[in-house]
């Protein structure tokens, strides 16, 4: 149910009926809430088609518009704006419709199947805040998709596979050479071998080796071989890697569910290996791999480029495979086994260029096309100098650090009235992931911003803990009110209205998310219809109302409120916790 696009194409039939012929009209919320609600400011437009003037034209759709009981108070304003109402009876109607199912306000849309890419965390290394962007706006993207009534498949897509495993192994080498995974005349089973290493060893050892890496030619060329034998299988070295991604993936997937992201399917990079051959010769076929310099790769510049897109390593000169293929291998995985309509990549906007050379070359093998595969970029969290988030020292900020941080701040914040020491630490977590989240939606997703762990705890302005606040403080209103009816609003008073209207907006607002693939206008709707059911609340004693019906007017306006921040929340993946 969406009123506004009901209403558009009513208009439609008016200006037709008024004699002019129009594709679409808009229905806009009024700038001036002075003269109407809502505006409308396509009689401009027509006036230049109709070689007339613009009010003249107004003139003649207000006498359509008097006709039709759902508009009142019209008026036209200027050179020909029209301004006007939504009658109360009209309003009613569909606000009780919402009421009964608040989840139709969510208009469904055609069924497509789309896997969404948007993990990427890294085997044995600890993830980053630029992991928390991917997760947080890839998890809340799956939902929104999901409740418009799509089929999603969420994808961690591990990095399993790099060269920077081979480092790994290479430093565990140099660590415990004695270990069996190294010894050639083991013939035991490796898989009952102990590996006496931890996730934050492996944290630890990463950064170690591929430092050691740069700055010592024989461990490089060392590292290099590793990766080599590790992709070919190389007993030993291959079942090494193996346990490290499974320590590894224990810890990741609980970072992950910390903050509420969780994927379909838990693939790697690995995974899609055993498409090799397969790859290779679907490339044979098409005759489209080059040698250049020892390596081969695949190219995908086109005539009209207007920057320089380099080919697409497909094998490089040590015969180990690039990143590009990983995604390549993955393509032609998810395609023999799930061939989706669409692959959305939540992936930093810095990797544009790296999508840029998959999707052209998935092209040209015909597994995909191009419009089937969408990078959807994101912004970096950046540090007050405006450089990418850093620990004090200047080192990578991790995830867990970060989430740290914002509880250090939310747990001073905990209302020790209602909570007790006991239950802080945990609610204080929930805040601080809410806090984290909720800061890192509110701006459009290609857009940079700017870490203040103050402004984003704050239980003022527009952050996770003023909506979890707000959220927090309906259920509890509604939960004292247990048996008082709201099941009805009968009239629409000057106290609620605003927020009546933003509530039937709300399937806009679904569809310029989905649309733009960003988060931002929902975060803003949250805040929004808080603040109006603030001021609302505010002003009105509802819990001790005296009059019956005005009671269930605004316990069932509290409640509709409470559903739709519910619904939203839950699209976002923030959680409430039941107090703070
Ligand atoms: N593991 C990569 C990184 O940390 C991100 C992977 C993104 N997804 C993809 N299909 N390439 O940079």
């Amino acid at each position: 149910m969406n009123i506004i696009t009901e209403i558009n194409k009513e208009l439609i039939n008016t200006f037709e009926k008024a004699g002019y012929k129009v594709d679409s009209i808009e229905l806009k919320p009024s700038a001036r809430k002075d003269l109407g609600d809502y505006q409308i400011n396509d009689c401009m437009s027509l006036a230049s088609t109709y070689h007339t003037n613009p009010r003249e034209i107004a003139e003649n759709v207000v006498k359509e518009l008097e006709k039709n009981s759902i508009f009142t108070d019209i008026n036209i304003a200027g050179p020909g704006f029209i301004n006007l109402k939504l009658s109360e009876e009209f309003l009613i109607d569909n606000i009780n419709k919402a009421v009964n199912n608040p989840k139709d306000l969510i208009e469904k849309q055609e069924s497509k199947k789309i896997i969404i890419d948007y993990g990427g965390a890294n085997v044995a290394k600890a993830l980053h805040v630029g992991h928390l962007r991917s997760a947080n706006i890839g998890e809340a993207l799956k939902r929104l998709a999901k409740s418009v009534g799509y089929e999603v498949i969420g994808d961690a897509h591990l990095g399993d596979y790099g060269r920077p495993l081979g480092f790994v192994v290479k430093e565990l080498k140099e660590r415990y050479p004695d270990l069996p995974y190294f010894d050639e005349n083991y013939e035991g089973d490796y898989s009952e071998v102990e590996l006496p290493i931890s996730n934050e060893d492996l944290e630890e050892i990463y950064p170690y080796a591929s430092q050691r890496a740069k700055e010592d030619d024989a461990y490089l060329e060392d590292g290099r071989d590793i990766t080599n034998k590790i992709q070919h299988h190389e007993r030993g070295y291959y079942d090494l890697w193996k346990k490290i991604v499974e320590i590894s993936k224990a810890d990741i997937r609980e970072v992950y569910n910390d903050i509420n992201v969780d994927f379909e399917l838990w693939n790697g990079e690995s995974d899609a290996i055993e498409y090799q051959d397969k790859l290779d010769e679907i490339i044979a076929e098409k005759n489209i791999l080059v040698e250049s310099e020892g390596a081969k790769v695949i190219e995908v510049k086109e005539e009209n480029d207007k920057i320089e897109i380099p080919p697409l390593l497909y094998i490089k000169s040590n015969g180990t495979i690039s990143y590009e293929t990983t995604d390549l291998l993955t393509l032609l995985q998810r395609k023999e086994e799930i061939n989706p309509d669409e692959i959305w990549y939540v992936v930093d906007s810095r990797q544009g260029l790296h999508f840029e050379q998959v999707f052209r070359a998935t092209e040209k093998l015909g597994l995909f096309d191009k419009e089937q595969m969408e990078h959807i970029g994101f912004g970096t969290m950046n540090g007050k100098d405006g450089k990418p988030f850093k620990t004090r020292d200047g080192g990578v900020m991790t995830l867990k650090g970060l989430i740290n941080l914002v509880y250090n701040s939310t747990i001073t914040r905990i209302n020790n009235d209602k909570v007790t020491e006991e239950e802080a630490p945990e609610i204080a977590k929930t805040v601080a992931i809410a806090a984290l989240k909720y800061a890192d939606l509110v701006p459009y997703r290609e857009t940079d911003y700017i870490f203040e762990v103050e402004k984003f705890t704050d239980i003022e302005g527009k952050t996770g803990p003023y909506i979890l606040y707000t959220t927090i403080r309906m259920k509890s209103l509604l939960n004292n009110a247990a048996d008082m009816d709201k099941s009805k609003i009968t009239k629409i008073e000057d106290d609620y209205k605003d927020l009546v209207q933003l509530i039937l907006d709300l399937p806009n607002i679904i569809n310029k998310a989905l649309k733009t693939r960003s988060l931002n206008e929902i975060a803003d709707y949250l805040y929004n219809i808080c603040s109006l059911y603030n001021t609302f609340y505010a002003k009105n004693k509802v819990l001790t109302e005296e009059n019956i019906e005005r009671r269930t007017n605004w316990l069932t306006l509290t409640k509709l409120t409470y559903d739709i921040c519910s619904i939203l929340l839950d699209i976002l993946a923030i959680k409430v916790p039941e107090k703070m």
